[in-house]
This record gives structure tokens, sequence and C-alpha cells, in this order.
């Protein structure tokens, strides 16, 4: 299994994520991204991959950042992109539920990385919510390649993501008793578009909602797609390692 989406170098961390890396190779992790949202925290992911031998970096800087970039964050993001196991531009995009930046701002900051990732030719990781629609205005004048991160739309956005040639993050969203309807969105998705992710400490799968989330949770991800899929665990996780491969080129 694969974690495309974890924070582990956030406090809630403090304590144990040495053993939460240690542990990988004992519970089938192949390997995980450790996912940046502002230029400090990216700065500690590159770093983190750099000392761990399973986690890779993705670096960016998050729609609720957007209004906090200093002069010269352009020129930060894309020397942390050059450095070695930096493998993708995340997380960035759009996020009207929360509004923390304004809107101008945050269309600005996302465009400024998408430019960098066509450049670079570098993979995103999309964080998008309650902005797909605009988001997607947005990135069809680039030529770029990705993830949605924590897929949350309609069947309609999810069949447009996959026309554009994007992957679709599924975690502990989907999980949840009543997301019924997402669950059945994912069911007619191609199997080879999907990625498995935690955001952990964030959103923790159905059976241990509620408490700190961490990266051995994608399991309970997988298990649910096998359900959903009506394939084996070693199904689900074979093809979904194969595709953040693809995308990411991980693990190898
Ligand atoms: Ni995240």
């Amino acid at each position: 299994m694969i974690d495309t989406h974890m924070h582990i170098t956030m406090e809630e961390f403090d304590n144990d994520r040495e053993r939460i890396v240690l542990e990988f190779e004992e519970i089938g992790m192949k390997c995980a991204i450790e996912v940046g949202y502002d230029i400090e925290s990216s700065e500690r992911a590159s770093l983190f991959a750099q000392e761990h031998e399973k986690v890779y970096a993705a670096v960016g800087v998050h729609p609720h950042d957007a209004e906090k970039v200093k002069d010269g964050w352009l020129e930060r993001l894309s020397a942390l992109l050059h450095q070695s196991k930096v493998v993708a531009l995340g997380e960035v995009g759009l996020d009207y539920y929360r509004d923390l930046s304004p809107r101008t701002v945050q269309k600005e900051v996302f465009k400024e990385q998408l430019k960098l990732a066509q450049t670079l030719n570098i993979p995103l990781i999309f964080h998008v919510r309650d902005a797909y629609e605009d988001m997607r205005k947005i990135v069809k004048d680039y030529d770029v390649r990705g993830v949605i991160h924590s897929f949350n739309g309609s069947e309609e956005d999810a069949k447009e993501f996959v026309k554009m040639g994007f992957y679709i993050g599924v975690g502990g969203i989907a999980t949840y008793k009543k997301n019924v309807a997402l669950r059945e969105i994912i069911s007619h998705l191609p199997l080879e578009r999907i990625l498995t992710e935690t955001d952990c400490p964030y959103l923790s799968p159905q059976p241990v909602r509620g408490k700190r989330n961490e990266p051995k949770n994608v399991r309970f991800t997988i298990e649910m797609l096998s359900q959903l899929f009506n394939k084996s665990f070693a199904e689900i996780e074979s093809q979904t390692e194969k595709n953040a491969k693809n995308l990411f080129g991980i693990c190898s």
C-alpha cells in the first residue's frame, strides 16, 4: 500500500513520527508522500524525505496560505522542486469553503504554481473545495497532470477530471457511513485512476474516526475499495500502488 498524502512532519507527530516510518516495512507500506502546504512545511517535507528511504515529498503553497506568501516564495519553491525525492507540486488549488485567503489571491498563487509545474513537468496534488468548476477553468490553460486530493464532488466532476487525465485521491471521507453517494461515484471510476491517501493527522477513516489519523490507516480505504469494486485487498493494493508509481515515479 502507498499513502500518497500525509503530513507527519506536523507537531501532532512530534512523539512518534520516527516509529511510524520505521514500521512502514512491517505493515507493508511501500512508500508515502509527505505533503507541504507553505514554504516552511515544504522545506520540512523535503528534508524529511532526504532522511527517510520510503518517504517522498510534495512541495507547494495551499490556498489557505496563499495570502501569506512573502517575496521570493516562487524562487524558494522552484529550488525545492529541484531537490531529489521531491516528486510533486502540492498541495495547491482553491478553497472556497473556508476562504482563508481572498479568492483573487488564491487564484493568482495557484496560477503561478501551475505555470511552474508545467515548466518543470512535475505532477500536481490539488486541494480543491467548493471550487471544482473554477479550478477546471483555470487548469484548462495549462498542460499539467496530477491528482484531485480527497475528492468529494459530483459524478460530473469525477467524469470531467478523468477526461482531463487526472487521478482521483480517495481517503477517509469516502469511508464515512453517510457518504454512500460518494462511494457510488467512486465505484464508477476507472480503477487505474484511483490513488489511496490518508491526509493524516486529519480525516481518519470510519473505524478510527475521531482519532488522530496515521499512514497505516490507508488500509481501511483499500478495504472499502475492495468491497466497492468486488476485488481482493491484494488486487486493489497492487493496482493503486501501480497508479501512484505511474503518476509520481516513486517506490521503484
Ligand atoms: Ni493535506
